[in-house]
Parts: structure tokens; C-alpha cells; sequence
């Protein structure tokens, strides 16, 4: 029987990566270096992690920080705006498989295939988001999704110092 692709990410085992952005975001001297180290061990640690940014939200507009892949023209993006102007606004992951097929979607790189958003948010306030890339159709799966929010959930408690 065939194995799909689903079945097959689905052994993805990201605890070892976890255990590094966690130390890196621990280690860090102050917010800004912990969201930058965040971006730097995520981007080397799972190569199908083409761009991966981190937006601070900035009154209605979520502003670039660190980011590690080509330069985006989308430095600003006011909220409800693309795929992450949704996800801020919904206080929730987007995961979109095909961002061909998203009308939503803010070009950032003609390579780019699928997009993963994950806000960042201390109680119930969006301090930012994770906004990772890939080349290749529907790389984001549950286990993306849970790796992701739990970077967020530990820079969140960092991030006061940043805007
Ligand atoms: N694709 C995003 C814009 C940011 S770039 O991917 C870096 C969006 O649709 O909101």
C-alpha cells in the first residue's frame, strides 16, 4: 500500500528541536535576542523551514522583526491584512497548505508553496506571531502547529521588552 504524505510527516519528532529554541530563548540577554535566537535554531534545525520571521504587533500592524531567509516586502502588514493579518485578528494558528489557492495570501517569494502563523499572545493579548514559509506544498502539520505554539508560549512571557 502506498504511504501518503500525511502518513508520512506524521513521524515527525520535534522534541529535540524544542529543547533548543527553549534553551536559546532562555539563554537570551533580553527579548529582542530571544526572539532572533528563536528564528536562527528553527531555521537551521528543520530544512523544510524555507523563511522564518518573527511580526511584532505594533497598535493595528504587525511589524517585521527578525527573520532569516530572503528580505520581504511585506515589513507592515495592518491587521486582518494576509494570512497573518488573519491569524492575529483570529487569535488563532493558520496553517494553508497551498497559499496558491489562499485568496488571502501576501506574496513574499515566488517559491513559496505552504505558510504557517502562529500568534504569539501572553492571557488573551497578541504580542506578535511566528511566521514560517516552505517551499513545498503542505509541509505544516499538527506537529508543526505544536512545536510552533509552544515557542510561542515561551517568548511570549519575553516579549514585553520588545515593542
Ligand atoms: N505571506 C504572508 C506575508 C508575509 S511573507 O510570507 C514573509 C501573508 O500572507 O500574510
Amino acid at each position: 500500500m502506498a504511504v501518503s504524505r500525511n502518513e508520512v510527516t506524521q513521524v515527525k519528532d520535534y522534541a529535540p528541536v524544542l529543547e533548543r529554541v527553549t534553551t536559546a530563548i532562555r539563554d537570551a540577554a533580553d527579548g529582542r535576542r530571544a526572539t532572533a535566537a528563536a528564528v536562527g535554531v528553527l531555521k537551521r534545525e528543520v530544512p523544510d523551514y524555507t523563511w522564518v520571521g518573527i511580526y511584532l504587533l505594533d497598535g493595528n500592524e504587525l511589524v517585521l522583526g527578525p527573520f532569516v531567509g530572503k528580505p520581504s516586502p511585506h515589513t507592515r502588514i495592518p491587521l486582518g491584512r494576509g494570512i497573518c493579518g488573519a491569524a492575529a485578528a483570529e487569535k488563532a494558528t493558520i496553517i494553508v497548505d497551498d497559499v496558491n489557492a489562499d485568496p488571502r495570501y501576501l506574496a513574499c517569494s515566488i517559491e513559496t508553496k505552504s505558510e504557517i502563523v502562529v500568534p504569539i499572545m501572553l492571557d488573551d493579548e497578541v504580542l506578535g506571531e511566528i511566521d514560517i514559509d516552505s517551499d513545498r506544498l503542505a509541509t505544516f502539520t499538527a506537529e508543526d502547529q505544536a512545536l510552533l505554539e509552544a515557542v510561542a508560549a515561551r517568548l511570549a512571557p519575553r516579549m514585553k521588552d520588545v515593542r
